[in-house]
């Protein structure tokens, strides 16, 4: 195989982020080789990276990444240059009601990952990165003021973003024990085409559009901060090319919305682009228990990123989010399949639980 200027490996790419990162990458840097290692599960759909898939940068290989065959085979194939670590299980309350999935993939898939680049690259880190997206989750619960920075004490509260939090210790152990050039970044709660609709916004538009309740947690005052996945894959581009190693980089879209306000916000939208009269859909507000341990508030910092590498969000919020509401109504089959066939218990797993 010839030598393509660098070679990457992506592991999770054909999820929600990792296929928007993706197609980013595979468009902009047609001398990288990249590479998409996902193992498929639930959360995994090759549709979402149809445009891409016959692209002479890109390949697709399906592996677990707790395996050590499978990712050592992957190295050894294609000598990779730089990780873009994404793959993981990411959906809250799933990590509720099975914490083990959550410790084998998202830590000792990370540590896996970990040790078989260590091994591969043995020392000679010239020109080497290993990157880790993880989540703003890991710093726990904020009240009414105050945001996350990069040094606030890591405080997770759900076997989710402990899971996390332990992986990015992990990722950074490594890099002051071996020196392997690591870099990590922790985002808020990202939007978009492609998400599961196990998540609050494409599990509300699919509910709405089919006029199924909409199910609020607790009284839906928790607050998020919202971030279109574009800009989040373009955060991610620019700190894999420019952060410095052993570093981390908070990214935040400085858009903090309580759930029922933004639920309100939906509605109204829906109501408009469905034609529908307006209220028609908050009626479908149906408030539930809670999430367990459920976080009040996210609120990210995100000056350093700005500060030291110039990114900041671009995709003001209700252009976001009417790009995303056109996205999932004009691509109804897509919402059609994930919600039956093989992804159907995943889906109603999700949804009868309540
Ligand atoms: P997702 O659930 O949509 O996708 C996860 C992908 O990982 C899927 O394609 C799945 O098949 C793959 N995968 C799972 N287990 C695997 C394994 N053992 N081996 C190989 N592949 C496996 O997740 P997402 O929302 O795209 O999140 C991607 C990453 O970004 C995660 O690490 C998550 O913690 C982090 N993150 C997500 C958000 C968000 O709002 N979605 C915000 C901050 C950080
Ligand atoms: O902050 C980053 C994190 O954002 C990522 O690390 C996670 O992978 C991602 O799933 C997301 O976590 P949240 O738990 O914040 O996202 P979710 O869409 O599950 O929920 C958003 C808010 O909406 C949260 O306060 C819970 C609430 N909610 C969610 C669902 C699915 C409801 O009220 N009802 C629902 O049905």
């Amino acid at each position: 195989m010839d030598k393509m200027k660098k070679h990457i490996l992506i592991t999770g790419g054909a999820g929600f982020i990792g296929s928007h990162l993706l197609h980013l990458f595979v468009n902009k840097y047609p001398e990288y080789l990249i590479v998409n290692a996902d193992k498929l599960t639930y959360a995994g759909n090759l549709e979402n990276l149809k445009e891409i898939e016959n692209a002479p940068n890109y390949r697709f290989e399906k592996a677990d990444i707790t395996s050590n065959d499978e990712i050592s085979e992957l190295f050894k194939k294609y000598d990779f240059d730089g990780v873009i670590h994404l793959a993981a299980e990411s959906h809250v309350d799933r990590s509720i009601s099975n914490p083990m999935e959550f410790i084998n993939t998202n830590i000792v898939g990370t540590v896996n990952l970990l040790n078989v680049a260590r091994a591969h690259w043995n020392g000679n880190y010239e020109g080497k990165r290993f990157y880790h997206v993880s989540t703003d989750e890991v710093y726990g619960s904020l009240g009414d003021t105050g945001y996350f920075t990069e040094s606030t004490a890591y405080d997770p509260r759900s076997p989710y973003s402990a899971s996390k939090a332990s992986s990015d210790h992990l990722v950074r152990a490594y890099f002051h024990t071996y020196g392997l050039p690591v870099v990590l970044s922790n985002c808020s709660n990202n939007y978009g085409p492609y998400q599961f609709p196990e998540k609050l916004l494409p599990l509300f538009i699919h509910n709405i559009r089919n006029r199924k309740p909409l199910p609020v947690y607790g009284k839906g005052e928790n607050i998020r901060d919202w971030l279109y996945v574009g800009d989040h894959c373009e955060a991610i581009d620019t700190i894999f090319h420019k952060g410095t190693a052993g570093e981390t980089y908070n990214i935040g879209g400085n858009n903090e919305w309580k759930n029922i306000d933004l639920i309100r916000l939906l509605c109204k939208v829906m109501d408009n682009k469905l034609g529908r009269k307006e209220g028609e859909s908050e009626e479908l507000i149906t408030f539930v228990k809670d999430r367990a341990g459920h976080d009040m508030r996210y609120a990210i910092d995100a000056s350093k990123v700005k500060k030291e590498l110039g990114w900041e969000p671009k995709t003001d919020f209700p252009t976001g989010l009417e790009k995303t509401v056109d996205w999932y109504l004009t691509n109804k089959e897509w919402l059609e399949s994930v919600t039956s066939g093989q992804y159907q218990k995943y889906y109603e797993d999700q949804y009868i639980k309540r």
